[in-house]
């Protein structure tokens, strides 16, 4: 029988950890059992000597299995799964997931919370009045069945140990490991029942991986956890330099999204998202991806993906005009522009720091139990490449508190940076890595 200080001798040593002591260790998570400070301490040896493929697979099926797995079979058709590893503007869900139901491919999908300086897809659905994320599963299921689309909060009983390790990780600064990150993700995947898995891996200032070699190294773990369980996954690097679109912050970013799904919104998330729901809808249906893009393309353009989504607030306890007609979503009372210090280009907008800055202003939490303003975030009226002059508005702060406006402002005076010349576009999809 193993013992946590056995496992943490051995692991400092550099030594592979047995699929026996792999277990000890998420069983003890789970229950409580192993304290706190042993966690911890077998976390930081994670961070810094890694895990062996082998390691990493043992540990996301423990993970996957403690606690109860979603059982979608029910519902007919390939469910294809979509997860972000994070970012800020992020709002992709909220349009290809309606797109893809509109296509006719089911989605059944649980999503997170915000946490730091990285949205959630959660927090963005709460903040249209009414609307519920609190489903039951027998609920999730059978609004899926009727309607073929369902974005819900994960039940709490869904991989428990993840909880459990990501409040830890968060804390002790071992939350950007390639093989926690993938065993984190991929077990809530595994746990949440689809049959097929798309992961959006994000690269840049504003993701875990600032680098496309630690990127692709994450996507090829997690595509690689998933062969070995048997379930197909698809991963795409695409870039978090600089915030996706211009809405960040909860009602703004439902605000966008709904723009995108009546055909005025931004480019590069309108593209975005697009990309991802026809690669959903080919891993659903074994179509070619280019017909699937196609479909989605048409869903988007004759309005049905607004209408889908119009029908899930609805059936979510919502007000279906908050998606249909515009100027529904409440705004925030103070709206403070930031001003450019010079002429020139916008050379660099650091995506982390706008997610910051956001935070600050009341968009997100420190802590998994506080409040947010859906109101609170800000509007980027310039992006990476565009002209500007010094005194005019790069973008502008929506708060309800005037407290931290001016620490938002200093975040944003560190975020933007403008020069003589337009920088290099980069990529919105670097790679697509499969097995
Ligand atoms: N998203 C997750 O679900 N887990 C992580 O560890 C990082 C991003």
């Amino acid at each position: 029988m193993p013992t946590m200080y056995s496992i943490l001798a051995k692991k400092r040593a550099g030594l592979p950890l047995s699929g026996e002591e792999i277990g000890f260790f998420v069983a003890g998570v789970s229950d409580g059992t192993i304290p706190d400070y042993q966690t911890s301490a077998l976390l930081m040896a994670i961070c810094i000597l890694g895990l062996s493929p082998e390691e990493t697979t043992r540990l996301t099926l423990a993970m996957a299995d403690s606690g109860e797995r979603t059982d979608l079979s029910g519902i007919p058709g390939v469910k294809v799964d979509k997860h972000s590893t994070g970012g800020v503007g992020d709002k992709t869900t909220l349009i290809t997931a309606p797109v893809v139901a509109a296509c006719g491919v089911p989605v059944a999908k649980m999503s997170g919370r915000g946490l730091g300086f990285t949205g959630g897809t959660i927090d963005k659905l709460e903040a249209i009045p009414g609307l519920s994320t609190n489903l039951t599963l027998e609920g999730f299921k059978a609004q899926v069945q009727k309607i073929g689309l369902a974005l819900a909060a994960q039940t709490g009983n869904l991989a428990p140990a993840d909880k459990a390790l990501y409040a830890l990780r968060d804390l002790t600064a071992t939350v950007d490991s390639i093989p926690l990150i993938a065993s984190s993700v991929m077990s809530k995947k595994l746990a949440a029942g689809a049959d097929k898995i798309l992961l959006d891996v994000k690269v840049g200032a504003g993701a875990f991986m600032p680098t496309i070699e630690q990127a692709e190294e994450l996507a090829r773990c997690m595509v690689d956890i998933g062969r070995l369980a048997g379930r197909p996954v698809v991963a795409l690097i695409t870039d978090m330099e600089a915030p996706l679109g211009r809405a960040v912050g909860n009602s703004l970013e439902v605000e966008e999204a709904i723009d995108v799904l009546k055909g005025r919104g931004p480019a590069d998330i309108t593209e975005l998202s697009l990309t991802l729901a026809a690669h959903m809808v080919a891993m659903a249906t074994g179509d070619r991806p280019d017909h699937c893009r196609v479909r989605c393309e048409k869903a988007l353009s004759d309005g049905s993906a607004l209408i889908k989504l119009a029908e899930m607030v609805g059936a979510q306890g919502g007000d279906p005009r908050y998606i249909t007609e515009d100027g529904y979503l409440a705004k925030a009372p103070i709206i403070r522009p930031f001003m450019a210090t010079d002429s020139g280009y916008i050379t660099r907008l650091d995506a982390r720091l706008v997610g910051e800055a956001s935070m600050l202003l009341g968009a997100g939490r420190t802590r998994k139990d506080q409040a947010i303003d859906p109101t609170a975030g800000l509007v980027l009226l310039n992006k990476p490449g565009d002209a500007v002059q010094a005194g005019q508005p790069v973008c502008l702060l929506h708060t309800s508190h005037n407290h931290n406006l001016s620490a938002a402002l200093k975040v944003l005076s560190r975020a933007v940076s403008i020069g003589d010349t337009p920088p290099t576009p980069r990529p919105l999809i670097h790679t697509e890595i499969s097995a």
